[in-house]
Order: structure tokens, then C-alpha cells, then sequence
């Protein structure tokens, strides 16, 4: 049976983008697997009533099963009410939607956005199969973001051993050609907790920690300036931060050399076009390091809930920092 998100109390992205990039802001989109992530994001979204994305991938609908994770997103909507969040501005998003065949399942079944990921198919065929899914999501209100460029990287389904940015001279004539709603773009972010190679770091001479180059600004301006006012997505934006690789390095894990996005890049970002900021390494990385040291210092506990509880008052404060001082996403759902 079919079901629409606007029953499940979610919104969809156009309104929401739409005031983003007015305001300077970018939106937070934060992928979750279980109900502890998600109990964290809806705790740091109604606290600072901050619209908010939550992210299905692939591999949480394999690990999770989608029905449950639809009806927790369902549940996630009451659970802001219940918070005291009046008017709850949560979009459903599926996630590099792999198919044509995905992403009406995912609208059919309340999903409020859909990705379709053809960034690694040739030109025109991205073309026709983004159409086609915003052909169908459309007559359900439902939006879609699509990809042009390929992202560096490999984590689980989505992977590419080399970056293409983003060829500004495409975006017109493909957003116009598929009538998406937003546009993922490739300037130099890429999926996971190791972004860049040592080699292509410097080194902080005070801390001798990684520094990775600049993304790709001028690509994104050149892209401003075709669209103009357009929902520009930035995948891959993670800052990995040092204290959670420190977190789980010093308690038994083994993650050299992670790096991530410095957050004053995703600062700029965030004012500019770019209007969806998707996070999924960093809550990883909060979970596990918080995970790894209560388990080290209390090794006599065995209860889950022992250790899920930090893990996920760890992730609550990450949303909660993203959100108010690298998003500027903060009151912008009251
Ligand atoms: O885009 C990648 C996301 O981080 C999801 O990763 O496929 O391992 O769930 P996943
Ligand atoms: P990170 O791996 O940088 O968190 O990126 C997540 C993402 O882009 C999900 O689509
Ligand atoms: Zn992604």
C-alpha cells in the first residue's frame, strides 16, 4: 500500500533549501542505522530547532531493514512533538538511490526525498534516469536530488578511486533537462573518515597533524554563477575530528592518519549556495570512540544500554556543534 510522506507528518526539501540558501545556512543531513543516532539527532534538532535530513543509505537498509527504518523516521516525527518541537521540519531522504526501481519504492513508501546517484553513469544516460525518477517523485511532492562529478573515495556501496570535480559548463543544461530539485557536486569532499592521503596533506608544524588542501571553491563559484540561487548538496563532508580518532586510537582501535574536511571550508560552504551538508563518519567515529573508552574503563559492564548511552550523548553533542557553529542552521525550524 502506497503512503505519502505529508501522512507521516515529513516535510520534503524545497521550502526548506529555498530558505537555506536565502539565509546563508546549510541544512544538516545526517545518515542513521540505528535508534540510537537517530534518538540523537531528533534530541539536537528539537533542542535547537534546527530543520533537519535524515539519511537512509544502501547499507542502512541492508543492515537495518527499510520498514523499520521508515516507521522510526515516522516515530522520529512524534518523538520531536514529544520534545517539544511544535512543528517538527523533517525530511525523509533516501541516499544514493541506485536505481530507478529504489527510489519509487522509497516514494511509494513515505519517503519525503530521494537521491538518484548517476554520477557515475555517462552524461546523457544521467541524464535520462534522473529524469525519469524526478518524473515519477514529482507527482507525489516528492524531491530529488541528483549528482554531476564523481566523488574520491571508497566506503561500502559508494565508491571511486579518483575525484572528477563537478564541470561547471554541464549544470544548466542537466538541471534543465531533469528538473531536480538540488544538485550534489564534486569539489574535492569525499565519503569516509580518510579523505585525503598523507601525500597530499601538509603537516601543522605545531601539532604535526594532517592538514588537507582546500576544496575546490572556484568550482563551486562557477557553479553559483550558472545557477544561481539553485540547492547545491555537499556529500563527503565529515571533519573527522581529531578528538574522536584520538578517542577510539587510545582505547584499542587502530585509525591512522583519518582526516576530514576542516570545518571553517564547510563554515564557507554553508553561507554560499550549498544548502544540504551530509554527515555520516563523524557520528561513526563519536559512537565508537565513546563506545571503545566506556567499555575500556568499565570493563565489567555488559548491559548494551551501559555503553549506548554515552555513544549516544557523544553524537547528540556533535549534531548540536555541527548544527550551531559550523551549519548556522540553529532557529531556522521554530
Ligand atoms: O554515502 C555514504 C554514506 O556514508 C553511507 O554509507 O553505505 O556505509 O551506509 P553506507
Ligand atoms: P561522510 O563520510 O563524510 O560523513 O559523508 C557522508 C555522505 O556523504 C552520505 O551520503
Ligand atoms: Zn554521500
Amino acid at each position: 500500500m502506497k503512503v505519502s510522506f505529508k501522512e507521516l507528518g515529513l516535510v520534503n526539501t524545497r521550502e526548506m533549501f529555498a530558505k537555506a540558501v536565502k539565509g546563508g545556512y546549510a541544512i544538516p543531513a545526517f545518515n542513521f542505522n540505528n535508534m540510537e543516532q537517530l534518538q540523537a539527532i531528533v534530541q539536537a534538532s528539537a533542542e535547537t530547532k534546527s530543520p533537519v535530513i535524515l539519511q537512509v543509505s544502501k547499507g542502512a537498509r541492508n543492515y537495518a531493514n527499510q520498514t523499520l527504518l521508515r516507521y522510526m523516521a515516522q516515530g522520529a516525527v512524534e518523538y520531536a512533538k514529544e520534545l517539544g518541537w511544535k512543528k517538527p521540519q523533517i525530511v525523509l531522504h533516501l541516499d544514493h538511490g541506485d536505481s530507478f526501481e529504489t527510489c519509487k519504492s522509497c516514494v511509494d513508501f513515505g519517503f519525503s526525498s530521494v537521491m538518484i546517484d548517476g554520477s557515475s553513469l555517462p552524461y546523457d544516460e544521467n541524464v535520462k534516469l534522473t529524469r525519469k525518477v524526478v518524473n515519477y517523485a514529482h507527482k507525489f511532492d516528492v524531491t530529488v536530488e541528483a549528482e554531476l562529478g564523481v566523488l574520491a573515495g571508497v566506503e561500502d556501496e559508494v565508491s571511486s578511486a579518483v575525484s572528477h570535480y563537478t564541470k561547471p559548463e554541464e549544470v544548466i543544461d542537466f538541471v534543465k533537462k531533469t528538473k531536480c530539485d538540488s544538485l550534489a557536486i564534486s569539489i574535492g569532499t569525499s565519503h569516509g573518515a580518510y579523505k585525503f592521503t598523507p601525500e597530499q596533506c601538509t603537516r601543522d608544524p605545531q601539532t604535526g597533524r594532517l592538514v588537507p588542501p582546500p576544496l575546490a571553491f572556484d568550482v563551486l563559484k562557477a557553479i553559483e554563477k550558472k545557477l544561481p540561487g539553485f540547492p547545491i548538496v555537499l556529500h563527503g563532508s565529515s571533519s573527522v575530528p581529531q578528538e574522536y580518532v584520538d578517542m577510539c586510537n587510545q582505547f584499542g582501535g587502530n585509525l591512522p592518519n583519518a582526516v576530514g574536511i576542516p570545518e571553517e571550508q564547510l563554515r564557507k560552504a554553508a553561507k554560499s549556495a550549498v544548502c544540504k551538508i551530509n554527515i555520516d563518519s563523524d557520528s561513526r567515529l563519536a559512537m565508537t570512540g565513546a563506545v571503545r573508552r566506556h567499555l575500556a574503563e568499565n570493563p565489567s559492564h555488559f548491559d548494551p544500554r551501559q555503553y549506548l548511552k554515552p555513544a549516544r550523548e557523544e553524537m547528540k553533542k556533535m549534531y548540536i556543534h555541527k548544527i550551531e557553529n559550523v551549519l548556522g542552521s540553529k532557529n531556522k525550524a521554530r
